[in-house]
Formats: C-alpha cells, sequence, structure tokens
C-alpha cells in the first residue's frame, strides 16, 4: 500500500478534482480557470478565466492595482484613472489641504490635469504575472530537514526567486508564502511612481457616518476618491513625478454599468486583501480575545480621548491629525467588534471542536500519528510561552509607538548606529550623515502634523499604562529613572523628556540633521527613552518570543497539512497575504440577529434620515440636500425611481480590498467595496456565510457625486459607461470617440442570458 506522507497527502488534496463554494475564499486569480471557473459561471459569471486572468492578453487583472501597498484602485478610463476609496485617499487628500483651502472638507476634482495634485511616495503596483514556486522553494526539504535550515534555506531561495524576476530593476517582485509554508507563489508586479490626486467629494459624503456608522450596515457613505497613474512617454513606470510624464493607458479598464444591480446577482471583488487568519489555533484566538485585543481597545481609546480633545479646540489640529484619528479609531472600532463577535459566535469554542476532530483523526491512524502527533501540543505550549511576553509586544507597538516622538527617535536608529558601528560593522560617520539626510522629507511630513502639546499628553497617558500593566521584569530600564528621579509620576517624566528633547521642535531636528553626531543623540531624553524601550525589547523579550515562534512556525505549518489532508472535499482558500486575490458570491441581504433583516442596499432617503449637521459626522452639504430633496438623481437612478447609495454582497474580503471593484458577470464596475458588517467582525478569524457581507458604494451614487453634485462631468465623460436600458440584451456603451475626445454611442450586442442557477 502506498504510504502516504505529509506531501502525498497533500498532493492529493490538490490534484483531487474539487468544486470551490463561493461564499469563503480570497482566491488566487491563477488558480481561477481550475478551482472556481466552474462555480462562477453557474452563479452568472459570463466571461471566461482567461478574461479574468491571462498573462498574454489584457485581462481584468491589468485593471486592478494595489494602490500604496495598502489599497487597491481600479482603472476606469484609458487614461490611467483610477477609483478607489476615500479612506484610501485620505492621507493624500489631507496632505493637500490647510485651513484656508480645505479640500478634505469641501471636496475636490481637478477641472484639468494640470489642476491633478502630487503625492510624493504614492505608487501603485500592477500584477505582470505570478507563478507557483513551491517545486522550486522546497527542493530537497523533507520533514527531517532540521527546522532553522529550513528556514534559511527557503529564504535565501525566495531571495533568489524574487531577485530574478525583478529583472535589473525593471520590476518589483518577490515571493510569499501560502498555507503557513506549504506553498509559495512568485509575483511580478510594475510600480508607477506618479500617481496624482484628480478627486474626491467633501469629508460629509467620503466619510459619511463617521466612526459611528464604521464597520456597520446600513451605511450610506460616498467612500471614493480618484487619482490618476502617470507614466514616461513610453508608457513605463517612473519613480517618482515628472513634468512631461503622460497618463498610464492600462491594458485594461473597467466598463462602468448604469444598469444596477438585484438581489441574487453574481459579484467578483478583485483586489488586494491584506491579512487573515483563517487557520489561527484556538490558543491563538484566546489569546487574542484575552490578551492583544483589550490591550490595543484601551491604548487606543487613551490616545484618541486625548487627540479629539484638542482636535475638538482647535480647528488647524483638527484638520492635522484628523489623517491619523481616523487610522487609529478605524482598527480600534475593529478589534472592539472582533472581541464582541468572538464572544458571540464562541469563535474559541468552535476552533476547540475542530482541534478535537482533527486529534481524533491524527490518533486514528499510526502514519498521522507520526507526522503530526505532537502539532496540537506544540501549539499550545508555544502561546502559553507567548502569554508571558505578549503584552510587552502590544504595548510597544501601541503604547511607545503609539506616541509620535517615540516614532520619531525610532527613525534616528539608523544614524546612531552608522555612527555607533555594530559588532562586526565599524562606525561609519559617512552613512550616518547619509542616513540623516535620508531623513529629511519625512520629517518634514511629521512636523507637517504634529503638535508637541498633544504628543506630550499621550506619552504621559500611554507610557503610564505601559509601566502598570507590563510585567515588572519585562519592562525597560528607562522606567526604574522614572520611579528613581521623578517619583514614579510619568506626568513630570513626560515634562522634562518634551522641555530637553530636540525631537519635539522642527527648527531643532532640522539643525540635528544638518549636524548631526552620537553624542546628540545620546544625551537627548526623546532618543534615550526610545532607545531602552528599543534594547530592551531586543535583549530580553524578542530572544525569549523568537524561540517559541519559531516551533510554533513548524506547528502551524503542519496543522494547516494535517487540515488539508484531512479534509480532502474541501477546497481551502489561502489567508490573505496582500497579495492579489478574487472572491466571488453573490448580491444578498442577510439577518443580522433574532427580528433583525437587513435588506441588501440604501438610498439617498436614508442620508437625510440620518443628516444631523450639529454633529460633525452626520453633515449633508447644502448642495447635496438640495439635490436630495429635489430628487435629482438623473441617469443615475434607479429603475425603482430612487437613488442607490450602498449595496451588500457576500464576497470575502478584508483590509487592503478598501477600493476593490465589485464586478458583475459580464466584466462591469457596478461598485467600490469599502467596508465589513459589525455582525461578522470576526471574519477575518473564522468565515460564516449566513452574516458575512462586503459592503460597496454603489458606483451610480459615485458617477452623482462626481457629476451632479461635484459639477465635473467632464471626470465621468472619460469613463466607458455602459446602459443597458430596460433590455439588458443590447448594451449601449458610451465611450470616449477614440478620435476627438467626445462620448458617442455604440450599440453593443451582449450575448442572451442563460437560465442562471438560483443561489439564495
Ligand atoms: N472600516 C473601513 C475599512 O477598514 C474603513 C472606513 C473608514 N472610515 C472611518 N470612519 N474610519 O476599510
Amino acid at each position: 500500500m502506498l504510504k502516504r506522507t505529509w506531501l502525498c497527502g497533500l498532493l492529493l488534496a490538490l490534484l483531487l478534482p474539487v468544486a470551490a463554494r463561493a461564499d469563503e475564499g480570497m482566491w488566487l486569480p491563477l488558480l481561477v480557470k481550475r478551482l472556481n471557473q466552474a462555480d462562477m459561471q453557474k452563479k452568472g459569471l459570463k466571461l471566461t478565466a482567461e478574461e479574468i486572468y491571462d498573462v498574454n492578453n489584457a485581462s481584468l487583472k491589468d485593471a486592478v492595482v494595489q494602490l500604496g501597498g495598502f489599497c487597491t484602485g481600479e482603472f476606469v478610463s484609458k487614461q490611467g484613472l483610477l477609483l478607489t476609496n476615500h479612506h484610501c485617499g485620505y492621507d493624500a487628500i489631507q496632505s493637500h489641504s490647510t485651513t484656508q483651502n480645505n479640500i478634505l472638507q469641501n471636496g475636490f476634482f481637478a477641472a484639468t490635469k494640470q489642476d491633478e495634485l502630487q503625492n510624493p511616495g504614492l505608487f501603485v503596483d500592477i500584477l505582470v504575472r505570478m507563478e507557483d514556486v513551491t517545486g522550486k522553494v522546497l527542493e530537497g526539504i523533507t520533514p527531517q530537514t532540521p527546522e532553522l535550515t529550513r528556514a534559511a534555506t527557503i529564504q535565501q531561495r525566495q531571495r533568489e526567486l524574487g531577485n530574478a524576476a525583478k529583472e535589473n530593476g525593471q520590476y518589483v517582485a518577490y515571493v510569499r508564502d501560502f498555507f503557513g509554508g506549504n506553498e509559495y507563489y512568485l509575483f511580478v508586479y510594475q510600480r508607477f511612481g506618479d500617481v496624482r490626486l484628480v478627486g474626491a467629494p467633501p469629508e460629509a459624503v467620503g466619510k459619511f457616518g463617521g466612526d459611528t456608522d464604521n464597520w456597520m450596515w446600513p451605511r450610506h457613505t460616498g467612500d471614493f476618491s480618484m487619482f490618476r497613474v502617470y507614466a514616461d512617454k513610453n508608457n513605463k513606470p517612473t519613480a517618482s513625478y515628472a513634468a512631461d510624464n503622460q497618463p498610464y493607458v492600462p491594458k485594461k479598464h473597467l466598463p462602468v454599468s448604469l444598469q444596477g444591480i438585484n438581489e441574487g446577482d453574481f459579484a467578483m471583488v478583485f483586489g488586494f486583501p491584506g491579512r487573515t487568519q483563517r487557520f489561527l489555533p484556538a490558543a491563538g484566538l484566546q489569546m487574542t480575545l484575552e490578551q492583544s485585543n483589550p490591550a490595543r481597545i484601551k491604548l487606543r481609546d487613551t490616545r484618541l480621548k486625548l487627540w479629539k480633545e484638542d482636535m475638538d479646540r482647535d480647528p488647524a489640529l483638527r484638520l492635522a491629525y484628523s489623517s491619523k484619528y481616523a487610522n487609529i479609531a478605524n482598527y480600534w472600532k475593529y478589534y472592539i467588534g472582533q472581541n464582541e463577535g468572538m464572544k458571540r459566535l464562541k469563535t474559541v469554542d468552535q476552533k476547540k471542536a475542530e482541534e478535537a476532530a482533527l486529534a481524533q483523526w491524527i490518533a486514528a491512524d499510526a502514519t498521522r500519528t507520526e507526522q503530526y502527533g505532537t502539532v496540537l501540543n506544540d501549539i499550545n505550549q508555544a502561546y502559553a510561552g507567548l502569554r508571558e511576553y505578549n503584552l510587552s509586544s502590544q504595548y510597544v507597538n501601541e503604547a511607545a509607538f503609539g506616541t509620535e516622538i517615540v516614532t520619531l527617535a525610532a527613525r534616528m536608529l539608523p544614524i546612531y548606529m552608522a555612527f555607533k558601528g555594530t559588532g562586526p560593522v565599524a562606525p561609519d560617520p559617512a552613512a550616518a550623515r547619509k542616513a540623516a539626510e535620508d531623513l529629511k522629507a519625512p520629517v518634514e511630513e511629521h512636523f507637517k502634523d504634529y503638535s508637541a502639546a498633544t504628543d506630550k499628553k499621550v506619552f504621559a497617558a500611554l507610557m503610564n499604562l505601559y509601566m502598570q500593566d507590563v510585567p515588572k521584569e519585562q519592562l525597560p530600564e528607562v522606567f526604574q529613572t522614572v520611579q528613581k528621579q521623578y517619583g514614579g509620576s510619568m506626568q513630570k517624566y513626560a515634562d522634562y523628556v518634551f522641555a530637553n528633547s530636540f525631537l519635539t521642535s522642527k527648527a531643532k531636528v532640522d539643525a540635528f540633521l544638518a549636524a548631526p553626531t552620537q553624542a546628540k543623540l545620546e544625551a537627548d531624553p526623546g532618543f534615550k527613552t526610545y532607545y531602552s524601550i528599543y534594547t530592551n525589547y531586543l535583549q530580553n523579550i524578542l530572544p525569549k518570543m523568537q524561540g517559541l515562534q519559531a516551533s510554533l512556525m513548524r506547528a502551524n505549518r503542519l496543522y494547516v497539512a494535517a487540515l488539508r489532508e484531512k479534509n480532502t472535499q474541501k477546497v481551502y482558500s489561502p489567508d490573505a497575504n496582500s497579495t492579489i486575490r478574487l472572491s466571488y458570491g453573490t448580491v444578498r441581504a442577510y439577518k443580522g440577529r433574532d427580528a433583525v433583516n437587513y435588506q441588501y442596499y440604501t438610498t439617498a432617503q436614508g442620508i437625510l434620515e440620518k443628516q444631523d449637521n450639529s454633529n460633525p459626522e452626520f453633515v449633508v452639504p447644502q448642495k447635496e440636500e438640495q439635490l436630495l430633496t429635489g430628487k435629482d438623481y438623473g441617469r443615475f437612478a434607479d429603475k425603482d425611481g430612487t437613488l442607490h447609495v450602498a449595496f451588500i454582497t457576500d464576497n470575502d474580503i478584508t483590509g487592503g480590498n478598501s477600493g476593490s471593484p465589485v464586478i458583475n458577470g459580464r466584466g462591469e464596475l457596478i461598485g467600490l467595496a469599502f467596508d465589513g458588517n459589525w455582525e461578522a467582525m470576526t471574519g477575518d478569524l473564522a468565515y460564516d456565510p449566513e452574516l458575512k457581507r462586503c459592503i460597496n458604494a454603489d458606483i451610480r451614487y459615485v458617477l452623482w457625486c462626481i457629476e451632479k453634485l461635484g459639477g465635473a462631468k467632464h471626470i465621468v465623460d472619460e469613463m466607458t459607461i455602459v446602459d443597458n436600458g430596460p433590455n439588458p440584451n443590447a448594451s449601449t456603451v458610451s465611450a470616449p470617440n477614440e478620435v476627438d475626445g467626445k462620448t458617442q454611442k455604440i450599440k453593443v450586442k451582449t450575448k442572451k442570458k442563460g437560465k442562471e442557477a438560483a443561489t439564495i
């Protein structure tokens, strides 16, 4: 009989002809043909797998970009016009705003290309190709390979494969691991560094509902903004802005549908989901629930309250801190929702039951016992150890780096290390001066939006919590100074640090960067605080955690392999890791809780219902109020006569998908994904098909905001608008005429709709 090794089991799991289910899954576009195509077509997809992902011909993947490494955007014109979320463009929009010219508040649409705004540092990545390199990365590695050798070999190969694919700097390329290190894929991108802001609605539209509505349905947010990607005259990427750059001509841009949607319609979302942990074991979930999330919530709660106090007092500070505030508040509420959900849905218990079943399956067979026998125990032991140090690492991230002075001090580290030399590396003053030179732009940005007075309050509060909450023996030395010299008063210590550190003033930091020395850093109380925290972490915390994490890595890999081997009938999709994915599903309502049923779309009526001009989160600008009260919806009205604002689908998405196109069965844009729903905040850890929904801005509301509210019809005219009208079998496409740029109506015949499988 064939001896089933772990690899053999895995291969079997991969080769069996199984159909994936629509609900859960962020699929790799490369594998759509094999794993998903049939199911997608059954659900209403009219495209072929090649029209979705093809290396040689234009396909949907060419219309989707990763924006700045943290969001998704899509091309909607052949002049590089990009749509994404308002909250993805927020930082850029804020950076161009002043209290005199507050485009964040008022909105902005560039009248001509000359009026578009440059965003140094912002880039987009466009996928050229991807490749399964599992065989190359794991060649010769066996279960017997020592863990350290394995890790080093794999890292080396990942680097080599990535470097080779860069083709002398022409591409950005890297290899990422999947399924806990059981599979590896190479991704090759073109990176464009000239991305200009084209437009955004007023914040009252783009962030309507604020933090109150965030992560919740029903929603009435026009969460969109627009950029344009520029390239050199040969349509090739450039590293940054250049005056003679041209709008990039994408291989493919998405046509935009005005037809609207119905419940049960097919929908797919293409994008770059950041991180899910669906294979996190029960012990990991428990650590998140009991330790990590409560610490994060408490520290963010403290920081946000202090920021808000000062923001409410001072309009200039409100503007300066708005982007930071939105960022921190977003995941503050996320952690709250995740913990609530884990309790309500008993996520830990569910995982424990899964693990008990896995343990039984392993124990039932001698070979499995040999391969996986210790895995669950190893996992639990590793977490028991990690729990002892977890707070230290949470507090370094959320308390120490929750203060801006420590974050800035950390940026000085390369200068300091170059002066000092590290072990075998000799001191290199020239390198130190170069590092200082490199900091000039980031420092400029830091101080543009900085209040030392506010930061001092945050420092006193967060560092005090650090001192109180983390086990004494794990605290950095600097806290002894606070005890001995400041009677344990973090407030007094903060007074001292902020009165004496050069890191609180732009002029002083500039002066330091112009003539950096090791001594100046060593004498600075801000840098000293950071350095004490840093070295403590490096010497006393990290080494303890590293051993545990290494054993966890091995155990996790085997755990995932065992799960896949056990459940051969299930096609697992890999956890999100910021690589390009496709998710598909349908437009779908849901039952939130007992007696609460949610409709699948919202309308403009809801904006007026929520309107409260005395509450900054629910202001409706006067012009919008007028247009909506007058029901001036133009061609963007639904067939029911209302203006649809948002809708939900059961697509599987997460953070990083923000701005992703929601695409119908014909490959047309119907919405922009921008959020998830409260009832399924555990979605990144465990997927619940009945509860999890993807919240999308209806593309017709987006266009309405640009054309009617923003008066920027010229931007809509750049797009390829598809208006199927009452007869869905004949499409009327209005696209800019190739010759004179004017809009022209073209009749396009589409295939007669086949009978569709019922999905609900
Ligand atoms: N929850 C959304 C996401 O993570 C972001 C929404 C931004 N809005 C806000 N009020 N902070 O994609």
